[in-house]
């Protein structure tokens, strides 16, 4: 229990008993003396009760002494920090469900955030947000998106069906687990009367801070690990490397010029964070960044890809390389390759705008103009190619797509746009609620009825679908060099989410 409770228990054993009253003058004193003591000991309740709820640095946060907080329920949890693009969001996510899988703990499933609300940084730069800030960005991003109405769990895109009915890891939805764990309504922070709720606000606000590690770990409670891909690798039951030097480090120029003094180390998580650990016996470990990609010979954060001594992640590991996306997605891709393309196609997958995408117009159009050459001879024409790409169409004239467009005896082209009818229908159909089966009672019971924050708007499934309809594509798939997107559609393909 707490200890300012505790300090005020012993206070209030102490008080002295009321004397017994026996004369009328002396009942008068008693009396007064009664009143006196009364009032003082109000008061004194009172400050106590101000203790508790101003969090002063000694005491222990609210959040810490609720059942979900307190670490006397068996059910621990684990937060974590995701960012950038979608593909990245759910490399991490699968990061994440591996962590919660090896740790036994129930992963808090965050909602598919902006394209670029929240960034890392450059691993191979050693020029990386810290873990508490990045998380801290994180949370308000998150209930923003409660807020303008716009939230997405990461579980109403991806298919967890097959984890769940497996019991292989507990999920619980970050807006459920932010209602329970911060004790506010988040179903109010939408409502219309603001003013009615700005303490809700600022108290979700405090609560983000504290789940951040931006007010330090709370012993049993909260373990903010600040651990990211500058200075450590995490590993699992790799005998010998727990502790050792990871073989990418700085180098000197970086070492000099940035004045870097991160030493990159090989740790392995389960003993690091697990059972025996300060991390171990807290309720809640939150992990920053949970990205990892090969760099020079490395992993930049993570480094389990099979871990043969244990069975159940073995087996884990297998089954995330590929989670599907929920079923109506899938399908509506299906149906736009069935009923609209009708004939086999090829898919371009072009990305042309985004970072350092820009600048690889040119071999990224010659790769599809040596496969669209190869096809044309071939036959039989016209060659039916769906192009989903960042590049607007009004801006096609003058560049490779253009005179594709300009050819309609040779290739007949197909886009998808987020306004179309079956896209529209698909995140439609996404909103009313018939995903989610897990989490959307959950969410939908934490008020009596008013559901202020569901979603409004639709959600963007555009690219999701697009994936989907290039997974289905006969004649092959050219897709930009490095990206992850195209990665992903390999994916999908290689799993022929696309046969009946
Ligand atoms: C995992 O955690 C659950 C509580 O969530 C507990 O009942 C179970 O014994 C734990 N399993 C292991 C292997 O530690
Ligand atoms: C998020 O951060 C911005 C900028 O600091 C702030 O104005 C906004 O109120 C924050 N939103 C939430 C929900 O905390
Ligand atoms: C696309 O075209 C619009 C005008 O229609 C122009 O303003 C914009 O800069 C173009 N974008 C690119 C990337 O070329």
């Amino acid at each position: 229990m707490d200890s300012t409770l505790h300090f005020n228990r012993t206070k209030w054993k102490k008080r002295p008993n009321p004397p017994n009253c026996k004369t009328p003058l002396l009942t008068f004193f008693i009396l007064l003396f009664c009143i006196v003591f009364f009032i003082s000991s109000k008061s004194l309740f009172s400050t106590s009760i101000l203790q508790i709820s101003t969090n002063s640095k000694s005491d222990i946060p609210l959040q810490c002494t609720t059942t979900i907080g307190a670490g006397d329920s068996s059910e621990n949890f684990l937060w974590y920090a995701p960012h950038s693009g979608f593909s990245n969001q759910l490399s991490e996510f699968k990061n994440a469900i591996l962590m919660a899988a090896i740790l036994n703990r129930t992963l808090i499933v965050p909602p598919v955030l902006d394209h670029h609300a929240v960034a890392l940084g450059s691993c191979p730069k050693f020029r990386v947000l810290n873990a508490n800030d990045l998380r801290f960005k994180v949370w308000n991003h998150s209930i923003e998106l409660i807020i303008d109405r716009r939230y997405t769990s990461m579980a109403d895109i991806i298919d967890l069906s097959s984890l769940i009915s497996i019991s292989a890891v507990k999920f619980i939805d970050f807006r459920v687990f932010v209602s329970m764990w911060c004790g506010v309504n988040i179903n109010l922070v939408c409502s219309k009367d603001l003013s009615k709720h700005s303490s809700l606000h600022e108290s979700l606000r405090q609560c983000g801070s504290l789940l951040s590690g931006l007010n330090g770990n709370v012993k049993n409670c909260l373990f903010a690990s600040e651990e990211d891909c500058r200075m450590t690798v995490w590993t699992y039951q790799k005998d010998g490397e727990d502790g050792i030097l990871d073989s990418f480090q700085p180098d000197d120029e970086l070492k000099t010029k940035k004045k870097i003094t991160f030493v990159r180390k090989r740790r392995d998580v389960h003993r690091t964070f697990g059972p025996g650990s300060e991390a171990g016996s807290a309720s809640i470990l939150a992990f920053g960044s949970l990205f990892t990609a090969p760099y020079k010979g490395s992993e930049s954060h993570i480094d389990i890809h099979e871990a043969p001594q244990d069975q159940r992640i073995q087996s884990l590991i297998q089954k995330i390389e590929f989670i599907p996306f929920v079923p109506e997605i899938i399908n509506c891709g299906k149906m736009f390759a069935l009923q609209t393309i009708k004939a086999p196609f090829l898919c371009a997958q072009l990305r042309l705008l985004d970072g350092q995408f820009k600048n690889h117009w040119r071999a990224t159009f010659r790769a599809l103009k040596e496969k669209l050459d190869f096809l044309k001879e071939k036959g039989p024409l016209p060659i039916h190619v769906f192009v989903m790409t960042d590049l607007p169409m009004r801006n096609w004239t003058g560049t490779y797509l253009g005179d594709l467009e300009k050819d309609s005896d040779a290739f007949k082209l197909f886009i998808l746009r987020e306004g179309d009818k079956l896209v529209m229908d698909t995140a439609k159909k996404l909103v009313s609620g018939g995903r989610n089966a897990k989490f959307q009672p959950a969410v939908n019971s934490l008020d009596g009825g008013e559901k202020h924050c569901n979603p409004q708007s639709l959600s963007d499934i555009l690219l999701f679908v697009e994936e989907t309809v290039c997974s289905c594509a006969r004649l092959g798939l050219v897709g930009t060099a490095g990206s992850t997107i195209a990665e992903s559609i390999e994916l999908m393909r290689k799993n022929s989410i696309c046969s009946p």
